[in-house]
Parts: structure tokens; C-alpha cells; sequence
């Protein structure tokens, strides 16, 4: 069977879309370009309007292909095929798999059932009490950059967000199962790995940890050997332990960059929102972690425009902002999501406001980052290289990657493959959104 994968949305879709290729092509199957698939996978995000309607333009355009052959089916995952379910089926009958969080470890099983026989639909929706272990691949070479999920769905039920209702409760992994999947990948050539969770600061606090916290667990891992660079996302500025902020200074794999959603500045909205911080008590985390890390690099995500926000509310953010002075941020326009509290909050800001409170932001961000990269013009860099970069030469080969910071960085050789090699380069000029370096010395 060919088949062709299809990911919108957060990393955790990216990761469950790794997992199935994989999953997949250890059957047998074989990976296909979009006009040779006989099924079609998609994992889907209904974390905005805007991602949720983007799965419906895309089922128009692949009606086209199971008009013309029978044999060709669709499989839909992720936070919309939970939200939606099988109403899919009626709108869309090509689509013949709907599953959602907890379903995805049974996908590679359900679409083999599908090919065989024609006349089956499968829904797999229910959320489980416990994670749902993934068969893990024993063999093979993987790339060099790896995800790893230690926990699945939410609790926090911020009053914007509808992941608590597409990704269920909180489940942590246990820690054991982490980490043999983690010294698995090293084994097989990952060298970075990203830790994945909606709030991985509270692995292990609910019903299915194992006694073992996020910093406890950070170490573990960290020390795997050969494990050149570990990473984690998303982080919950209310859960980050003192302990996962020492490790910033302490655990020397341990990348130098974090991701710390602040969504506001104004204490009024993070109250209305629920997020159960304060601005001060985020700007202490701020201080803190500099204070261990020097060089950290900080990035993070904005919403605009939630309800009720002031203009005063929407200074203290931007004013936030010029405080820490992020590397770069994630921002939105507040969008209302079914079932959600904001849903039926009083004074919604309209659009066209949320939409110039946007572009201020953005142009400020914009500012910043340019800044942030000029500065590190003359550093030395460890890059871990991602691939060829969209940059070309006529006569050296161009490359692409990421210093330790998470800041892209392109740079020329002539060695003809560096992918998941790592080289240190010197940065000689600083673009938009990127950096230039000079490479020096031999990859390793
Ligand atoms: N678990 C992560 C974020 C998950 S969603 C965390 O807690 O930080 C990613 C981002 O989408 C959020 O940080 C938020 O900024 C944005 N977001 C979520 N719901 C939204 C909504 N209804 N409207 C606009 N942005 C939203
Ligand atoms: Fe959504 Fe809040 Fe959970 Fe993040 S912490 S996934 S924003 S409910
Ligand atoms: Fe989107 Fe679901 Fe991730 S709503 S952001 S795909 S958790």
C-alpha cells in the first residue's frame, strides 16, 4: 500500500506523524507523493479557526483523488477528528478512519483492516484511562533529530484553549518507558532529542506518574551517552520547578533556549484567562533562569485581543515584551473555540482591532529579533545541521541548522553531506530571521 501523510498543527501531530511513517513502512507500506497515495492520513489541529478550516479545504482537494479511484481512503486524527468525530463520515464518506489522541497507537492495525476490506469504517475516539504505548521500531538508522512524548492531553483548562477537550487529561508516560524509548533513538543516531507534552513542567503529577518529576527525569536522559542535545516543549510558566530551572546551568546537553507561553502581560487578562501566574511572578522565573543560564534564549507565544483586553492591558503586554525582549514569539489573535469559557465571555474585541494589535506586536517582536541577531555577529557557534539550506551558491553547497540557542543559522561548505553532523561556525552577519556563519574546523 501507498500511502501519503498529511500534518498540520503542534509537534506532538508532528511527532504522531513520525511515528506512524515509521510504523507504516516497518508493514511494508511504502511512503508516497500526493498523486500516488491510495490513503491519505491527516493529522489535524482545531487549536484556531483558521488551522480547523484549512482540514476542510484540504478534504475538497482530496475528494478529487477518491473520486477518480475507489480504492483510495482517507484517514483523519488529531484535535478536529476528536472535536468532530464522526460527522466526517456524512460531510466527507471517503474519509473511512477517524481516531483520535489515544486512538493513534492502533492506526497502522485499523488501516490495514480498512485496505482489506472495503465496506469497513473505523472510529477510534475514546479517550483511555491510561497512555496507550506505541510499538517501538527495534531496527534501522533514525535521523538525528528526535521526538519523544512523555505525556498526553491537559488539565488546565486555560479559558481560551480547547486542547483539554481534544487531548483529554493529563497522562504521563512512566519513566521507564521514556527513557528506554530515549537511549532506543540515541542507539539508532538520533543526537538532539525534543521532549513533547502540552505541559511537560507537570509530567508526572497526575494519577499515572511514577513518582519521578520533569527534573528528575531531564537528568535521567541527559545523561545517556552520546546524547549531544536535549530539548522540551511546551512549558507552563506556572509548573516550571526550581529544580528544571537549575538544571539550565547544570546539565551541559541541556540546550540553552525556552519556550515560557506568557499569552499576556496584564495580570487582569492572565486572571481571566486562568493561567494562575502573575507578570511578576513570570519575570522572576525570567530573572532566574538568566540568572543560571546566561545565555539563554527565550521564545514564546501572545494572544491578542482576548476578551475584555484594554488598551492598557495590551500596553502591559507590549511593554512585557521590551522587558524580556523574547528571540522570537508565537502570537494570535484571541478566536473563539467551541464549549470554551472565553467562548461566552462579555466584550470581545473586534476583529479589525485584534488585527492592529497584532501587526504592533509583530512589528515589535520583528525589531527585537533583528537586534537579538546582530548581536551575536563575531560569536562562535555549534551548529547541529538540519539540511541544505534554501540559500544557494554557484560554487559551495549551502547548509542549514540550529546553534544551541535554537537560532537558524546558514552557513556554505563544500563537504558534500552535513546532515545530523555538527560543526562550529563563526557568525559573520545576521539576516531577518537567521544568521550567516563562516564553518571552522572539521564536523563531528
Ligand atoms: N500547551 C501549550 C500551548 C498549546 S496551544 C501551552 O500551554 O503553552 C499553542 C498556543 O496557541 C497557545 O500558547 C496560545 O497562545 C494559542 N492559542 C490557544 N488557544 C487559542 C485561541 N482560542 N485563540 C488564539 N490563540 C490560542
Ligand atoms: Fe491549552 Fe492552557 Fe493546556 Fe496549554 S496549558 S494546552 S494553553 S489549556
Ligand atoms: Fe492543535 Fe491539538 Fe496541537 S489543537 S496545537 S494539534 S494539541
Amino acid at each position: 500500500m501507498r500511502f501519503h501523510i498529511l500534518t498540520f498543527g503542534c509537534q506532538m501531530n508532528v511527532a504522531d506523524a513520525d511515528w506512524l511513517t515509521q510504523s507504516l513502512v516497518s508493514r511494508g507500506w511504502t511512503e508516497a507523493g500526493e498523486s500516488d497515495a491510495q490513503v491519505f492520513v491527516v493529522t489535524t489541529c482545531s487549536v484556531r479557526e483558521k488551522p480547523e478550516q484549512k482540514v476542510y479545504s484540504l478534504l475538497g482537494r482530496l475528494k478529487s483523488y477518491a473520486d477518480r479511484s475507489p480504492d483510495v481512503f482517507v484517514a483523519v486524527g488529531g484535535c478536529v477528528a476528536q472535536q468532530i468525530g464522526e460527522e466526517f463520515w456524512n460531510r466527507f464518506p471517503f474519509v473511512r478512519l477517524v481516531f483520535g489522541t489515544d486512538g493513534t497507537a492502533m492506526v497502522p492495525q485499523a488501516l490495514e483492516r480498512l485496505a482489506n476490506d472495503p465496506a469497513l469504517r473505523i472510529s477510534l475516539l475514546d479517550f483511555l484511562d491510561h497512555y496507550p504505548e506505541r510499538e517501538q521500531p527495534e531496527g534501522g538508522t533514525v535521523q538525528a533529530q528526535a521526538f519523544v512524548n512523555i505525556m498526553q492531553g491537559c488539565d488546565n483548562f486555560c479559558a481560551y484553549c480547547i486542547v483539554p477537550f481534544t487531548r483529554g487529561r493529563q497522562k504521563s508516560r512512566s519513566s521507564d518507558a521514556v527513557v528506554a524509548e530515549c537511549e532506543a533513538l540515541v542507539r539508532r543516531g538520533a543526537r538532539e532529542l525534543t521532549l513533547l507534552g502540552q505541559n511537560v513542567n507537570s509530567y508526572g503529577q497526575d494519577k499515572h506518574g511514577d513518582g519521578t518529576s520533569f527534573a528528575s527525569l531531564l537528568e535521567r536522559i541527559s545523561a545517556i551517552p552520546g546524547l549531544m542535545r536535549l530539548k522540551f516543549t511546551t512549558s507552563h510558566p506556572k509548573d516550571i520547578a526550581p529544580e528544571v530551572v537549575t538544571a539550565f546551568g547544570k546539565l551541559p546537553n541541556l540546550c540553552p533556549q525556552l519556550h515560557l507561553p506568557v499569552q499576556s502581560g496584564s495580570d487582569a487578562v492572565l486572571k481571566a484567562m486562568g493561567r494562575k501566574y502573575t507578570r511578576a511572578r513570570y519575570l522572576d522565573t525570567i530573572r532566574e533562569l538568566r540568572r543560571v543560564c546566561p545565555q539563554i534564549t527565550l521564545t514564546t507565544d501572545i494572544i491578542v485581543g482576548f476578551p475584555g483586553e484594554t488598551l492598557q492591558d495590551f500596553e502591559d503586554t507590549l511593554e512585557l515584551m521590551r522587558e524580556v525582549r523574547y528571540e522570537s514569539s508565537f502570537s494570535f489573535k484571541y478566536s473563539d473555540r467551541p464549549g470554551v469559557r472565553a467562548e461566552k465571555m462579555d466584550f470581545k474585541v473586534p476583529e479589525e482591532e485584534k488585527s492592529r494589535r497584532l501587526a504592533v506586536l509583530q512589528e515589535m517582536q520583528d525589531r527585537i529579533t533583528v537586534e537579538e541577531l546582530a548581536a551575536q555577529v563575531g560569536s562562535m557557534a555549534e551548529v547541529l545541521v538540519e539540511g541544505p539550506s534554501k540559500m544557494q551558491d554557484s560554487e559551495y553547497i549551502f547548509w542549514r541548522g540550529r546553534d544551541g540557542g535554537g537560532r537558524i543559522v546558514n552557513f556554505s561548505s563544500p563537504i558534500p553531506c552535513l546532515t545530523g553532523r555538527m560543526v562550529r561556525v563563526r557568525i559573520v552577519d545576521a539576516k531577518k530571521h537567521s544568521l550567516v556563519g563562516e564553518i571552522r574546523g572539521e564536523p563531528w
